[in-house]
């Protein structure tokens, strides 16, 4: 890992020390694609707090990045003092003044958004869509099951999230395709105008889709939030945008990451295959754990006053990163951290914590239930194919890229 101030070619603002500098590259690290989690994990040898200058995609100056998972549960409680407005910034990529809604939106007004969105995300509307999810899952099974292998990750961790969000959305299975190439653009283009212009494409499309079920509203998550009225007034097109755009992005690779995580530790772990097929009652423990042991999500906040937090001066405008792959193994929180212990009890971080709690966090665990449930009972002895590479990414969301999946038939 590029850290510990290897790195020459940058400045940093005069109120942070020189000691606090430490360059870290989560996009580009060679190491990130052999075990993103074991490069990270020197972080907690360093300050926990510390400046990076790497991490310029904000404001061109670099942000303070937080590798303790109690001060990003401090940070993520306390939106009055770290802002999440712009904190992923694809409207601003193209020249659009959307947020994406409710992620971007800072209290009070967040609270507004979440009271008309939470009952659509509740466990009880997520029991509704179980069939479906079943479905999917075993539809996707069924095409590689008699094969005897499969690319695991573009067989079934992608686009087997990505087909439960469309519906959802109200959006033709057919444009799947289309759906998985810009979450890769979007999410994993090498350059920013890659990035750009699929931010770019997906606007586009929501436009007309937005547009269309305004005029022909159908029984779906678009229609529902085109015509709804909150507090006498319905949502404008930039609100609508906003919050479609988040739905398309937040179930899109998170889902898929803790997928490719999850059956790469299973297919290299046959004592733990064994006990889940063992102890199949124990499968959402595992999940939890599996969250918590491979958390992907990298997010962002801005200070909006000057403070000092843990004896650090933070300036008003510094953004901050706040990169669970590094927290979700913190020594200080974690009792062995990087060890997978179906019967740990300790509260995770993979959904986020405070008012941006992960309002698909129902749907996600469910996906990754049925997944494990499924794919265990129906390919008992699944391993990684000899001879094959296993491809692991950093990024906004840390993933497995290419994982080749073998078993007996
Ligand atoms: C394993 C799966 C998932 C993980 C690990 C995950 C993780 C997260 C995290 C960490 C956040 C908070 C980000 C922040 O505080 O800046 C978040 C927020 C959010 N997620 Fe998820 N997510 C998952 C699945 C989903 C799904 C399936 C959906 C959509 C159906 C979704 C929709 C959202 C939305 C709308 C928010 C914003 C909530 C708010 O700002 O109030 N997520 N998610």
């Amino acid at each position: 890992m590029t850290n510990f101030n290897t790195a020459t070619n940058y400045t940093v603002p005069s109120h942070v020390p020189a000691e606090l500098v430490n360059c870290v590259d989560y996009n580009n690290d060679p190491a990130l694609k052999l075990d993103p989690y074991l490069a990270l994990a020197p972080l907690h040898d360093g300050p926990l707090v510390f400046w990076n200058p790497l991490n310029t995609r904000h404001d061109g100056r670099g942000t303070w990045d937080v590798a303790r998972a109690s001060y990003m549960r401090e940070i993520l409680a306390d939106q009055e003092t770290f802002s999440s407005k712009n904190c992923a910034g694809f409207s601003a990529l193209i020249g659009e003044s959307w947020l994406m809604t409710p992620l971007e939106i800072d209290p009070p007004d967040h609270g507004f958004y979440r009271s008309f969105l939470n009952p659509l995300f509740s466990p009880v509307a997520v029991k509704k869509m179980d069939e479906r999810i079943q479905a999917r899952a075993q539809e996707l099974i069924d095409g590689f099951k008699d094969r005897g292998h499969c690319e695991f990750i573009s067989e079934f961790a992608r686009p087997f999230p990505i087909a439960i969000i469309m519906q959802l959305l109200g959006l033709p299975i057919d444009e799947l395709d289309m759906f998985i190439d810009w979450g890769q653009r979007l999410l994993h283009g090498d350059t920013i105008e890659i990035q750009a212009q699929a931010a770019s494409e997906i606007h586009l499309y929501l436009k007309d889709r937005i547009a269309e079920k305004r005029r022909a509203p159908q029984d779906d998550f678009i229609s529902y939030i085109c015509k709804t009225e909150v507090d006498g007034r319905r949502l404008d097109d930039g609100e609508c945008m906003g919050i479609c755009y988040l739905m398309f992005v937040g179930g899109l690779d998170t889902v898929a990451s803790s997928l490719g995580f999850q059956f790469h530790h299973l297919a290299t772990h046959s004592d733990h295959r064994q006990f889940l097929l063992d102890h199949p009652k124990k499968i959402p423990a595992a999940v939890e754990e599996y969250l918590r042991r491979f958390s992907s999500v990298t997010t962002a906040r801005q200070v909006t006053k000057n403070i000092n937090f843990h004896g650090v001066t933070m300036h008003k405008g510094d953004w901050l990163t706040l990169c669970q792959p590094s927290t979700s193994v913190d020594p200080l929180e974690y009792e062995n951290p990087m060890e997978v212990n179906f019967d740990r009890r300790h509260r995770h971080l993979a959904f986020s914590f405070g008012p941006h709690f992960c309002l698909g966090s129902h749907i996600g665990r469910r996906e990754l239930n049925v997944a494990l449930e499924k794919i265990l009972s129906q390919l008992p002895n699944l391993r990684v194919a000899p001879d094959s590479q296993v491809i692991s990414h950093g990024g906004a969301v840390f993933g497995i890229a290419h994982l080749e999946l073998q078993w007996d038939t």
